[in-house]
């Protein structure tokens, strides 16, 4: 077992979070795992769609912060920056299927999905400001332009949670489905999208999905304020706050 299975099923790629003791925050080599196999399902031939989900019950507690604090005492790579560029840039269909929480980059990364499942429990959050943080992954241009700015600026900026239902409402997510019917649904999903004409579809997503230049220019613009910001002393006590909480 390892903290991203990977699997394939048919002609669809199953990527699942699966660190549930840490609520499948996202550490730097499970990026690296997302993003190999990222890579290796845009080169498939065979592979026509992909599906995230996570394990446990939860779908994500955002960036593992240890990871966050590491980054900037080592002055360290941010594998984060090379998957969310890779997901932004994927061109295959990406279907999410959302159980419990999902943090920080555990919803930014939504953004770049094109069909999303959550159970009922679902809870979205995006916490970056409260950290001394900002949104990533795209999220500052995406999220408005999905869910218009009155949302977004109250998910993003004064951090308010929403649930599944308020997602759905929203137009954030394709559905609430409950919690032992989700990972079927995603997945009926996510093969239909595999076995659909490729050509088309690809073609049909590309243009749905917008300027990819800009979004990945939104993305670098966002990483530089985003690192400066982690280095902040404002970030890293709230970081700190965190770790020592739970230790
Ligand atoms: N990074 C590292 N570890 C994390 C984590 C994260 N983002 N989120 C949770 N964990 C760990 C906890 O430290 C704890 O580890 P321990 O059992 O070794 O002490 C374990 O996962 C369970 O988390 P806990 O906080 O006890 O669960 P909870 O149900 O009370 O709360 C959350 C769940 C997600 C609300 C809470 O863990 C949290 O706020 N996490 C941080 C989310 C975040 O800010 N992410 C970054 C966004 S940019």
């Amino acid at each position: 077992m390892t903290d991203v299975e990977v699997a394939r099923n048919g002609a669809v790629l199953e990527l699942s979070l699966n660190r549930p003791a840490k609520k499948n925050a996202l550490t730097n080599a499970m990026y690296r795992a997302l993003s190999v196999a990222l890579h290796e399902a845009e080169r498939d031939q065979n592979i026509g769609a992909v599906l995230i989900s996570g394990a446990g019950g939860v779908f994500s507690a955002g960036n593992d912060i240890g990871d966050f604090v590491a980054a900037v005492s080592s002055g360290g790579e941010m594998a984060a920056a090379d998957f969310v560029r890779k997901i932004a840039a994927f061109s295959k269909p990406l279907v999410a299927a959302v159980d419990g929480l999902s943090v920080g980059v555990g919803t930014t990364m939504l953004l770049h999905c094109d069909l999303i499942y959550a159970s009922p429990s679902a809870r979205f959050s995006l916490p970056f400001v409260d950290l001394g943080l900002l949104p990533e992954a795209g999220s500052s241009l995406l999220l408005p332009r999905r869910v218009g700015m009155a949302r977004a600026s109250a998910w993003l900026l004064a951090g308010e949670s929403f649930s599944a239902e308020e997602a759905r409402e929203a137009g954030l997510i394709n559905g609430v489905v409950a919690a032992d019917a989700l990972l079927a649904t995603a997945r009926e999903k996510a093969a239909k999208l595999a076995a659909k004409p490729r050509t088309a579809l690809l073609a049909a997503r590309k243009f749905l999905r917008g300027d990819k230049e800009e979004i990945l220019a939104r993305i670098d613009a966002e990483l530089d304020a985003f690192r400066a910001a982690l280095a902040s002393p404002q970030a890293q006590g709230a970081l700190a706050a965190f770790l020592n909480k739970n230790k």
